[in-house]
C-alpha cells in the first residue's frame, strides 16, 4: 500500500526546529506588546466575496491561487455558499473590525496575528501552499490619527526593531508610495496607454496584465521586458500634493529614528487595497531564500474598510512570511540551540518503572523539565538517550530507592555524583 504523504506545498514542522518557531513568535509577541498591539485571531476560512472585494478580483491571489469550495447547506432549505481558505489576513481583520463595530470606540486599533495562510502557488524553497504569517494592522477612524505618517513610520521602526532583535542580518527596506486611490487610478490609466503601443513585445502574462491590471506589470521579473518597464511613467509623477507630503513625512520620521530605507518606485505590491505607503523588507542573496527574498510586505489601505461596507477607517499593516524568516535565521546560523531537558530519569529494571515515574512527577511539579526512560533499557542505551535529550541523568535502581541517594550524571561536566533526594531539585537546576 502506498504511504500517505503531506499534501504538495504543505509540510510538518518538527522539533527541534519548532523551538526556533516558538522563539521567533515569543520575540514578536514581546515586541508587539511594547508597541501597544493586542492579538486578534480570525477564522482560517471566510466567505469568498471578502477576498474578491478586499484583495481584488484581478490579483494573482484571487484569480489563480485561492482554495475555494462550495459549502453545501445541511438541509435542503439551507443555501450553499462559496468559502475560501484565507490567502492573507488583512481582509479578515478589517471584516472583524467592521463586524465588531470597533470604530465606535473612536480609538486607534493595533492588532497583531500569527497564523497559517493558504495560496495555491508553485511550491519552491520559501514558497508553500500553507505558510505562516506574523502580521499586524493599525486602523481607526481618521480622528484617531490612523492616517498620520507617524503611524507608517512607527510600524516600520517596529519592524526594524523586531528583525534586529531576532538577529536578521543585512535586511533592506524598500519604500514607495502608490498615491491615493485617485492618484492610483490616474496612474493606472497612464500606464495602460503607455503600454498600448509596446504591449505586443511583452511576455504573455504581461500582455494580459497590461489590459486587466497594468500596475502589476511593474513588479514583473521577466528579464526580456525590463527595458520597456523601466521606461514607463513613474508613480511619483501622479502623486497629489497630499500624497507627496505624506510620503515626505514618513521618510522624515524614519530619518529621525535612524531606520535605513531606499526608495523603490516600482514597488506597487500584489494586492489591490494599497494606497500611499507600500514597503517590503528583503534579505541579501545567500540568506537561504533564493528568489523568494521578500521577508515581509505591507502598506497602507485607507479605503479597504469602505470597500467592505464599513466606516472610513484608514489603516496600515504588514505580514512577515514566518517560513521565510525561519529559513533566513537558519541560513544566517542564528538557530537557537534546542534547549535540553533538565534531566533524564533512567529506571534500572522494569521493577523500578513506578519509582522512576513517581520521581519524575515530583521533579516536574517542582518546575523541572524531565523525560523518563524505560526499565527494560540497558544502561548504555539509557546513557545514549539521556545524552541526546538532557543535561543530566538520574539513575533509579533498587539501591537508590532504598538509600534515598541518587546517582546523577552531568554530561557537560563529565562527572557523576551521589545526591540525596531532598537536594535533587537544586542539583538538577544548576
Ligand atoms: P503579501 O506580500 O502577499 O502581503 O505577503 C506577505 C509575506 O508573506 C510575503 O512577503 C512573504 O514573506 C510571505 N508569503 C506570501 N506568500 C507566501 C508563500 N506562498 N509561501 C511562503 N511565504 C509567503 C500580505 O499578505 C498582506 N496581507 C500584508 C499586509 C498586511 N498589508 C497590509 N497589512
Amino acid at each position: 500500500m502506498a504511504n500517505i504523504k503531506a499534501v504538495r506545498g504543505t509540510r510538518d514542522l518538527l522539533p527541534p526546529e519548532t523551538a526556533l518557531w516558538n522563539h521567533v513568535e515569543a520575540v514578536a509577541r514581546s515586541v508587539f506588546a511594547r508597541y501597544g498591539f493586542g492579538e486578534i485571531r480570525t477564522p482560517v476560512f471566510e466567505v469568498t466575496e471578502l477576498f474578491a472585494r478586499g484583495v481584488g478580483e484581478e490579483t494573482d491571489i484571487v484569480a489563480k491561487e485561492m482554495y475555494t469550495w462550495e459549502d453545501r447547506g445541511r438541509a435542503e432549505s439551507d443555501k450553499g455558499q462559496s468559502l475560501t481558505l484565507r490567502p492573507e489576513n488583512t481582509a479578515g481583520v478589517v471584516r472583524a473590525y467592521i463586524e465588531h463595530k470597533m470604530a465606535e470606540t473612536g480609538m486607534l486599533e493595533k492588532l497583531f496575528y500569527i497564523g497559517p495562510q493558504f495560496r495555491r502557488e508553485r511550491p519552491q524553497r520559501g514558497r508553500y501552499r500553507q505558510f505562516w504569517q506574523i502580521g499586524a494592522e493599525v486602523l481607526g477612524p481618521p480622528w484617531s490619527g490612523s492616517d498620520s505618517a507617524l503611524r507608517d513610520a512607527e510600524v516600520l521602526e517596529m519592524l526594524a526593531t523586531l528583525l534586529n532583535e531576532l538577529g536578521i542580518r543585512g535586511w533592506r527596506l524598500a519604500l514607495n508610495s502608490v498615491g491615493s486611490a485617485e492618484d492610483r487610478a490616474r496612474y493606472s490609466a497612464a500606464l495602460r496607454s503607455a503600454l498600448q503601443p509596446v504591449k505586443y513585445k511583452l511576455c504573455e502574462d504581461n500582455q494580459r496584465r497590461a489590459e486587466t491590471n497594468p500596475l502589476r506589470v511593474l513588479d514583473s521579473k521577466e528579464e526580456a521586458d525590463q527595458e520597456i518597464i523601466n521606461a514607463l511613467p513613474k508613480i511619483s509623477e501622479f502623486w497629489s500634493e497630499e500624497s507627496r507630503t505624506h510620503f515626505e513625512q514618513v521618510k522624515a520620521a524614519l530619518n529621525a529614528c535612524g531606520v535605513p530605507y531606499f526608495e523603490e518606485p516600482r514597488l506597487v505590491r500584489g494586492l489591490d487595497y494599497y494606497t500611499r505607503t507600500t514597503f517590503e523588507f528583503t534579505v541579501p542573496d545567500g540568506s537561504g531564500l533564493g528568489t523568494q527574498n521578500a521577508l515581509l510586505g505591507g502598506g497602507r489601505y485607507d479605503g479597504l474598510s469602505e470597500m467592505l461596507g464599513g466606516p472610513k477607517a484608514p489603516g496600515i499593516g504588514f505580514a512577515i512570511g514566518e517560513d521565510r524568516l525561519i529559513l533566513t535565521l537558519q541560513a544566517q546560523a542564528k538557530e537557537v540551540e534546542a534547549k535540553k531537558l533538565d534531566a533524564f530519569i533512567a529506571p534500572m529494571g522494569l521493577g523500578q518503572n513506578p519509582a522512576a515515574l513517581k520521581l519524575a512527577q515530583e521533579l516536574r511539579a517542582a518546575g523541572l523539565t524531565i523525560e523518563v526512560g524505560e526499565g527494560s533499557f540497558r544502561l548504555k542505551k539509557s546513557f545514549e538517550a539521556a545524552d541526546k535529550l538532557a543535561r543530566k541523568m538520574v539513575i533509579v535502581g533498587e539501591d537508590e530507592v532504598s538509600s534515598g541517594l541518587f546517582t546523577v550524571k552531568d554530561f557537560a561536566a563529565g562527572e557523576q555524583v551521589k545526591v540525596a533526594r531532598a537536594e535533587l531539585v537544586g542539583a538538577l537546576k544548576s
